[in-house]
């Protein structure tokens, strides 16, 4: 097992048109050659796997008010709406941090929610995670990729339930689940803290040989947010960052 520890930024971070043209790089060992987000395909290890993040309101991913759709169906008319996305390609079976730079893009004025996606006939979809509002901004998260035989089953967000907040009163416990931060604590408003994304990724399951990805296992073995410390530009503005200000 050689799971590397990565840290990825968006290939792309666009108002909603997605299509398969845009996606770029070939890798030596990569044999899945699907690059949009929105196809279905099946891989292995260390293939790169396209997957992708919209930011909208919860409403928006709902179809009729009760449905909830992938992002990729057009039923769900995004484009039409206040929408975002966000296109990553890990490597299959690695752990990655995620990043999302929000010195230009604030989550909260683009509805607050985001939804993990990636297929079409196999569409899957997280259920939508609450990011940002002019009250509260949570930084921190963890997405679990699920695969079977090689096709991605399920996407979800792995939460440990404010263990990392409780009692450090400059955090806010949500709903039971996730740490925030006050919005005006952000650079943006005024305060010291870079309110960027991190969103540590893990994958489980089987690959197309049915090879079993462990990555999963090595992230809930590790204290969630400890791959933080290993990546320099978040250690800095992320982690101490909230030591020094709070
Ligand atoms: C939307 O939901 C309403 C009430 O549940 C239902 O009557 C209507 O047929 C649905 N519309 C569509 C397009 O599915
Ligand atoms: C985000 O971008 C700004 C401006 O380029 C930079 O100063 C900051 O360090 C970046 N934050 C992260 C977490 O990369
Ligand atoms: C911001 O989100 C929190 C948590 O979902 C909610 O309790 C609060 O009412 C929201 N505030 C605003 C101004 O929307």
């Amino acid at each position: 097992m050689t799971t590397l520890t990565r840290e990825l930024k968006p290939l792309l971070l666009f108002l909603v048109t997605i299509t398969s043209s845009t996606l770029l790089p070939v890798q030596s060992d990569n044999t899945n050659h699907v690059y949009s987000p929105c196809a279905d395909t099946t891989v292995q290890v260390s293939d790169g796997f396209t997957f992708s993040i919209a930011f909208s309101s919860s409403k928006a991913f709902f179809f009729n008010s009760t449905l909830q759709l992938s992002p990729c169906d057009s039923r769900l008319s995004l484009t039409s709406q206040n929408s975002q996305i966000s296109v990553f390609r890990p490597k299959v079976d690695e752990i990655s941090l995620l990043t999302i730079n929000t010195s230009s893009f604030s989550p909260g004025d683009f509805g607050g929610y985001m939804v993990a996606f990636a297929g079409r006939k196999y569409a899957a979809r997280s259920l939508p995670a609450f990011v940002a509002n002019s009250t509260y901004t949570v930084t921190s998260f963890t997405l679990v990729l699920e695969f079977k035989k090689g096709r991605l089953q399920n996407l979800y967000w792995k939460r440990d339930g404010c263990a990392k907040c409780s009692g450090n009163s400059k955090f806010v416990c949500l709903n039971n689940q996730d740490c925030a931060i006050r919005t005006s604590s952000c650079i943006k408003n005024g305060g010291s803290v870079d309110c960027s994304l991190g969103i540590q990724l893990a994958f489980s399951g089987t690959d197309k040989h049915f090879s079993a990805l462990n990555s999963w296992y090595e992230v809930e073995n590790l204290r969630q947010y400890s791959l933080y410390g290993l990546y320099s530009n978040l250690r800095d503005s992320l982690t101490s960052q909230y030591n020094n200000i709070f």
